[in-house]
């Protein structure tokens, strides 16, 4: 038996993983939530949690009852996206260069589901009950160009990125955790369409599209690492754009309803 954890459970990417996994044989799904779990999904555990708060999620994932279960996938679609029109962050205490919000959301909220999920592994196996873990977390196509008005995501993600690379190359874990990184395109989620209501959707991704493309490579133990684009392609598209700085603004400004 398999038990996937989704975080950001409310999320329209969260709920596209659920109802993908939700009729599979083998296969459990919880459900990481900070408000009540809004999807009509039976049989999902739900987990009641800020993904902030590092103490109350150790002890929901110490309680998580593994007996039977032999592979946890934690996939977490969550991380917070801000347009930095100055290409400074607007918060920044800690002079990181990336603003505190876009890092709590991005990496915080991830470190403080995986670790105590690491811990709780390694005490199953210390017990020779060895269970895989796969973990697997969000970027951007764009985060290869690093656009200055987005640096502060960008920089997130990457250190996200780097953490599960790091952790899927470590002898000790090998054959044991195994780490998938899916950089999207812009996406038909909630979130985005509060940020750009003013943008033509034909090329967004839907979040089924996402979930189809990466969800059999979660499943797929043998791989150690991938890193995957899911994107749609747009007819005439130039990377050259991701280049111009002018371009950018002026189609993000309209895409916010900004000036
Ligand atoms: N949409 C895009 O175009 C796009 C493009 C590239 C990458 N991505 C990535 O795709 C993923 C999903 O995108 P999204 O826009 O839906 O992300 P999001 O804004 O982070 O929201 C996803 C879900 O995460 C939950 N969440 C956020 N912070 C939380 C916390 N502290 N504790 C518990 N739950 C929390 C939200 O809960 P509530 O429902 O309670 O607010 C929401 O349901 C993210 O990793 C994002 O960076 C998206």
């Amino acid at each position: 038996m398999r038990l996937i954890i989704i975080s950001g459970a409310n999320g329209a990417l969260g709920i596209a993983y659920l109802n993908y996994f939700k009729n599979k044989t083998d296969i459990k799904c919880a459900a990481i939530v900070r408000s009540e779990f809004r999807a009509n999904i039976p049989n999902i555990s739900v987990i009641n949690a800020d993904l902030l708060n590092a103490k109350k999620i150790k002890a929901e994932i110490e309680n998580i009852d593994l007996s039977g279960i032999s592979d946890v996938i934690f996939i977490h679609p969550v991380g917070k996206f801000k347009f930095e029109k100055t290409g400074k962050p607007e918060i920044d205490e800690n002079n990181d260069g990336i603003d505190d919000e876009i890092y709590e959301s991005n990496v915080e909220t991830f470190l403080n589901v995986v670790n105590p999920l690491i811990v709780k592994l390694g005490k199953e196996a210390k017990n020779n009950n060895f269970i895989s873990l796969a973990i697997c977390a969000f970027g951007s196509i764009s985060d290869r160009y690093n656009i200055r008005f987005w640096h502060s995501y960008t920089k997130a993600k990457n250190k996200l990125k780097n953490f599960i690379w790091y952790i899927t190359q470590k002898d000790s874990y090998r054959g044991l955790i195994r780490g998938v990184f899916v950089n999207v395109s812009t996406t038909d989620t909630g979130n985005e369409n509060k940020l750009r209501p003013f943008a033509d959707k034909k090329y967004w991704l839907s979040c089924k599209e996402i979930v189809e493309q990466s969800a059999p490579l979660l499943l797929e133990t043998s791989v150690q690492w991938k890193e995957i684009d899911i994107y749609k392609p747009v007819p005439d598209f130039n990377p050259d754009y991701y280049t111009n700085i002018g371009k950018i603004l002026k189609k993000w400004n309209k895409e916010m309803g900004k000036k």
